[in-house]
């Protein structure tokens, strides 16, 4: 079982008691009217549209999405120009009133093991939500021109892999993701063929992989040959907030691309604050400001103490009706009844925007102080909260402040996440049967394409790059396929994450080198086990996650955990200790066939590295050679980052190496 409750504040505005959460973060940004910038997260990953493709062997793959559903009317859905289904698909349309499956959404079943729906929702693959339609257009959405919210980041809207196929298994309800379902999805898209399984959907906190209903489906699909991509959580900036850990599975964090979104408010006296929200309307006049702590429901019992966060019901309604409310932040989504904009000011993170059902924006509490002086220090005090314009952003990529941050929780020596994607400010397929914030009460807006962020989003950007990965190298193992999105991920800078590789693992994903990554760490059900026994789990726990007799009396359990043929390289300490750990690795020849490579390595101060051999040659392509790493860390405060590098003069195949203090 999980954990009944999503605790993030992401989780609280529009995915409420959830049993899992999707790692949706229903923040929309708009902009303004720039060049086609609309998918512009492909763009800035270096994946242009012209990216050289083996189509038909793209249009072969097929990706299973445990999700929300789809919208399947969107146009980034239609099936024009597809082939038949390819034939090794076996999976089936779940009939349902007006929902068709196509050439493009092969198959779409929904799960509801306990048979109890939800008020509201539809039983059908249908998404009423907009989470399952995003994602599945983001990874495999056609090409879609001129897709824009209101206006806002008007452009090309595509997915990373166009021409592949998408299978839809509706696992998440309005009240949440619930592990019977999860499972019998897993099951049931192992079984009908998928090539890989995206799910942004996790705990709200890290679970023991034997009690982690995503871990052990991605288990059964590891073991099938099938990667699960999976969202890293929306829980950052704490550490140890990363969920989804398994080894066996590939953990994204979310990071910001170059582009934002802000939002100007104008006051009456001429004073102009940039804030940040998604505001498709501009209110094109002057109106009446308030103060949320002048107006409180005292009918109801609030005081202004109270009602300055403005939550909902704390207000007087007829004394916002027609008014701009200024508050002291709170953030749940709530509209403030009657009113036709918000001021909000705080001192929280302001690299995400959010999406709410009247004109808002957000303010950093020197601004916000402003607002307040003027509205206190004038007769009547007015302002106007215009539409949202899109910015340039210099210091992308960094990973937001919402993506959930390692070290892993569960096993302190395997770094997690293990690598970044794009995840704020995407714009992509929405579901017309929600509105833009998933109100349906107060928000009118129902639109063919939204901005949202999250690891939600993340999530799918790596799940089309490991497909893009697989078009060229079709037998490539999941860990292969995750060591080549690893060991090729453009390195990110400390600068803007202290918490440097906790934050953004090995890197922001880099789709066209990952395809020719030249070696591979690769790994198989074996590695795992031994791995598990590592970690110390009884038989018992053990069988709960491979499903087969396995034991560790007949495996060898000295395995250390570290010692599993990862990508990355983790020590964990006590702090103010000094600590030398070896580790063995493997690596596979996929590139040049005759080839040799020489380790490049980067360690800090209190870091000290040998690899043994440190020079590998290889004559055929599969051909594997073991090394040896030694390090010597001097454990104290701060994470010492490092990396490994192996060169052949073509392939640069790059490994993290991080220390930190655990205790
Ligand atoms: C599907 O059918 C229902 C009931 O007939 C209708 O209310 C709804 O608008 C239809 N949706 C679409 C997208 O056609
Ligand atoms: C406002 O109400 C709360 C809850 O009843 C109370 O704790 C608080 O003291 C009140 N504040 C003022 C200023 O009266
Ligand atoms: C917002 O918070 C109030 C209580 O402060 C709660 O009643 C309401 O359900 C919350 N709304 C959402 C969307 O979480």
């Amino acid at each position: 079982t999980q954990s009944n409750s999503c605790n993030s504040i992401l989780h609280k505005v529009y995915v409420m008691g959830f049993n899992l959460c999707m790692d949706a973060v229903v923040s929309v940004f708009p902009n303004g009217r720039k060049e086609l910038h609309t998918t512009r997260s492909w763009d800035f990953l270096g994946f242009p549209r012209q990216v050289i493709r083996r189509t038909s062997v793209e249009s072969d793959l097929i990706i299973g999405m445990l999700d929300t559903g789809i919208w399947p009317e969107s146009q980034s859905f239609d099936d024009d120009d597809f082939s038949a289904p390819p034939s090794k698909w076996k999976g089936s349309c779940q009939a349902s009133p007006n929902f068709t499956c196509n050439k493009k959404i092969i198959g779409a079943k929904y799960y509801r093991v306990n048979g109890e729906f939800p008020e509201g929702d539809i039983q059908s693959p249908r998404d009423t939500e907009g989470h399952g339609s995003h994602t599945a257009s983001t990874a495999a959405g056609r090409s879609v021109s001129k897709a824009n919210l209101y206006g806002l980041g008007s452009g090309t809207a595509r997915g990373g892999v166009p021409s592949a196929r998408i299978a839809v298994y509706k696992i998440c309800w309005s009240d949440g993701c619930f592990d019977a379902d999860i499972l019998a999805a897993f099951d049931d898209a192992i079984a009908d063929g998928v090539d890989i399984i995206s799910l942004s959907v996790g705990g709200s906190s890290p679970y023991q992989y034997f009690e982690d209903s995503i871990a052990i489906g991605a288990f059964h699909s590891m073991k099938n040959g099938i990667l699960t991509s999976n969202s890293a959580g929306n829980s950052g900036p704490d550490p140890r907030t990363v969920t989804n850990v398994s080894p066996w599975s590939l953990s994204v964090a979310a990071s910001t691309i170059d582009r934002r979104f802000v939002t100007d408010v104008q006051l009456g006296n001429g004073e102009v604050y940039e804030g940040v929200s998604i505001n498709t309307l501009d209110l094109e006049d002057l109106y009446p400001l308030v103060y949320g702590g002048d107006v409180p429901n005292t009918d109801a019992g609030y005081n202004g103490s109270q009602s300055r966060y403005c939550e909902e019901n704390s207000l007087d309604k007829s004394r916002v009706r027609g008014k701009i409310v200024l508050c002291d932040w709170t953030y749940n989504g709530t509209i403030i009844a009657g009113a036709v904009g918000a001021i909000m000011q705080d001192d929280g993170f302001n690299d995400a925007a959010f999406s709410f059902p009247i004109s808002s924006t957000y303010l950093s509490t020197n601004d916000g102080n402003r607002v307040y002086n003027y509205l206190y220090k004038t007769r009547k005090p007015t302002g106007r909260i215009l539409k949202s314009t899109e910015r340039g952003s210099e210091s992308a990529p960094y990973v937001v402040s919402f993506s959930s941050r390692g070290p892993n929780a569960i096993t302190s020596d395997i770094l997690k996440p293990d690598l970044s994607a794009p995840g704020v400010d995407i714009l992509a397929a929405w579901s017309e049967g929600t509105t833009v914030t998933g109100d349906k009460q107060d928000d009118k807006r129902v639109v063919p394409y939204n901005i949202i962020s999250g690891t939600s989003m993340a999530c799918p950007h790596a799940t089309a790059a490991a497909l893009y990965v697989k078009s060229f190298n079709p037998t490539m193992s999941p860990a292969a396929i995750k060591s080549a999105l690893m060991t090729t991920a453009t390195p990110m800078s400390s600068s803007a994450n202290s918490e440097a590789e906790f934050a953004y693992g090995s890197g922001q994903i880099n789709p066209i080198k990952a395809a020719n990554p030249g070696l591979v760490y690769d790994m198989g059900e074996n590695d795992y086990v031994k791995f598990l026994c590592g970690q110390g789990y009884s038989t018992k726990n053990l069988r709960i996650i491979t499903g087969a007799k396995t034991s560790c009396t007949f495996q060898t359990h000295a395995t250390h955990v570290w010692d599993l043929n990862y990508p990355s390289f983790t020590i964990s300490s006590s702090k103010n200790s000094k600590i030398t750990r070896v580790f063995h690795r493997t690596v596979t020849n996929v590139g040049t066939p005759v080839s040799t490579y020489r380790a490049t390595i980067v360690a800090p101060a209190g870091l000290t590295v040998r690899v043994e051999p440190s020079l590998l040659s290889f004559i055929s392509l599969g051909q594997k050679q073991s090394f040896v790493v030694s390090v010597t860390a001097e454990i104290s405060e701060s994470v010492l980052s490092g990396s490994l590098v192996w060169d052949d003069g073509v392939h640069l195949v790059r490994s993290p190496i991080v220390a930190y203090a655990s205790t």
